[in-house]
């Protein structure tokens, strides 16, 4: 399944994406039980070949996915319900025009969910650029057809359709569900991304067939990542703290345009943001309304086991080579470590402050809730 990885030119975002925080801690020291450890015996010797997950053997995948916390309701508990509750108690009074009875956005993400779960339904990231949109593209390429080029297009997206010239979205508010409906006969799975403001408003994201999943990232880990905009990944090859001659063209990066509160930049409903650490509030409050919206958001910080949880939740099974993809990311040092200059990282989480807001307004509404989950201290 590989040369799929191979089919996009987002690499380092593989590694961007899930860098830091993903255990890598060899498995067998998460088990405790004998039951256990043979099960994971047989899985290295290839004795399961291709899906190593299936009803009976649900809690084991929790435990091993999860390190042993049940969360928010999904992990042991696997009711979708309990999960949706959790997350959208807040939002359920918000409603959507669908003539007749109103729905609340809590009943609009279990229709979606269901929805995919029979088939009828279309999963859509809208990757931030480095925000694990490769590796979730990875993940989804091992359950079912996306288009070959990062998922986004490529030469097996529909040339002779409506679709073809709508491949990177956003889609009018009139135009998803036929979209929607039309990508569904080609693909489970597609992404869109951005790296400026992306006028997201107008799709009708509470289309009862889209599935639609935002993964966010705290916002310096982000800068540190390595395909840096503006030209600066070629100008910063190395970590400032590795570096301090790099010194002023981290500083430059730090001021650059392109990186100013880029997610937020993203997911706000107005052009003209943003102004750095002076950033209106406005456009903050518009990218929590926008992410509301979304099905699905998963926080970076432990992307694997959102994954893992999605697939649950969508009722997919695992395979064996996203588990060995997951194993083989590597960690970063904390970032506040690769700035390694307190100045300038105290700088930058001024400068970025409304965008760590919207990060930690997305963790709180996330499918895992990364805090909870067992991991090397
Ligand atoms: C998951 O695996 C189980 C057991 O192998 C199988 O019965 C089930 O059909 C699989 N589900 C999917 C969606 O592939
Ligand atoms: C699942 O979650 C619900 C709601 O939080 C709770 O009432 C129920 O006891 C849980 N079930 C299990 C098996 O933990
Ligand atoms: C593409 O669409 C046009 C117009 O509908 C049609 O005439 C043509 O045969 C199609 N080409 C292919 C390769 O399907
Ligand atoms: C979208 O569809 C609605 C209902 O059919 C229609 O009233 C409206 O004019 C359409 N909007 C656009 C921009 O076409
Ligand atoms: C951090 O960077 C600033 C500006 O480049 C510099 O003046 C300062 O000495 C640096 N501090 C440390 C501890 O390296
Ligand atoms: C899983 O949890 C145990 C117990 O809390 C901990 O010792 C271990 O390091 C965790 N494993 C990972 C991969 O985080």
């Amino acid at each position: 399944m590989s040369h799929r990885a191979d089919t996009n030119n987002h690499d380092d975002d593989l590694f961007a994406s899930t860098d830091s925080r993903v255990p890598s801690t060899p498995m067998h020291q998460q088990y405790t039980t004998i039951a256990t450890l043979i099960f994971i015996t047989l899985m290295a010797l290839g004795i399961f070949s291709n899906k190593v997950t299936a009803a009976n053997d649900a809690l084991d995948v929790h435990q091993k996915h999860y390190n042993g916390s049940l969360i928010t309701g999904i992990g042991g508990n696997t009711s979708t319900n309990v999960y949706i509750i959790e997350k959208e108690k807040e939002s359920t009074t918000e409603t959507a025009n669908t003539g007749g009875h109103i729905p609340t956005l809590l009943s609009i993400k279990e229709q979606q969910l269901q929805s995919y779960r029979d088939g009828t339904g279309l999963l859509l990231n809208v990757h931030v650029t480095h925000h694990g949109g490769t590796f979730f593209c990875f993940a989804m390429n091992q359950v079912g057809p996306c288009p070959k080029f990062a998922c986004m297009g490529g030469d097996n997206w529909p040339k002779n359709t409506t679709l073809f010239a709508k491949a990177k979205g956003p889609w009018s508010f009139n135009d998803t569900g036929p979209f929607v409906n039309e990508a569904r006969q080609y693909f489970h799975m597609i992404s869109w991304e951005f790296s400026h403001w992306a006028n997201l408003g107008r799709t009708n994201w509470h289309h009862p067939d889209l599935v639609s999943v935002a993964i966010m990232r705290h916002p310096l880990e982000r800068f540190m990542a390595g395909g840096r905009c503006g030209g600066f990944k070629d100008k910063l090859p190395r970590d400032f703290a590795d570096d301090p001659g790099l010194s002023d063209l981290y500083w430059e990066y730090a001021n650059a345009a392109c990186a100013d509160n880029y997610a937020l930049k993203v997911f706000t409903g107005s052009s003209g943001c943003c102004n750095g650490g002076d950033t209106d509030v406005k456009y903050l409050d518009e990218a929590k309304h926008q992410l509301d919206q979304f099905t699905i958001i998963m926080d970076q910080d432990c992307l694997t086991e959102s994954i893992y949880a999605l697939f649950d939740l969508l009722h997919l099974n695992t395979t064996e080579a996203l588990q060995k993809k997951a194993k083989s990311v590597h960690e970063h040092k904390p970032v506040r470590e690769r700035i390694g200059n307190d100045t300038l990282y105290e700088y930058l989480e001024h400068h970025f402050r409304r965008d760590i807001e919207l990060y930690e307004y997305a963790k709180s509404k996330s499918i895992l809730d990364c805090s909870t989950l067992n991991r090397r201290a």
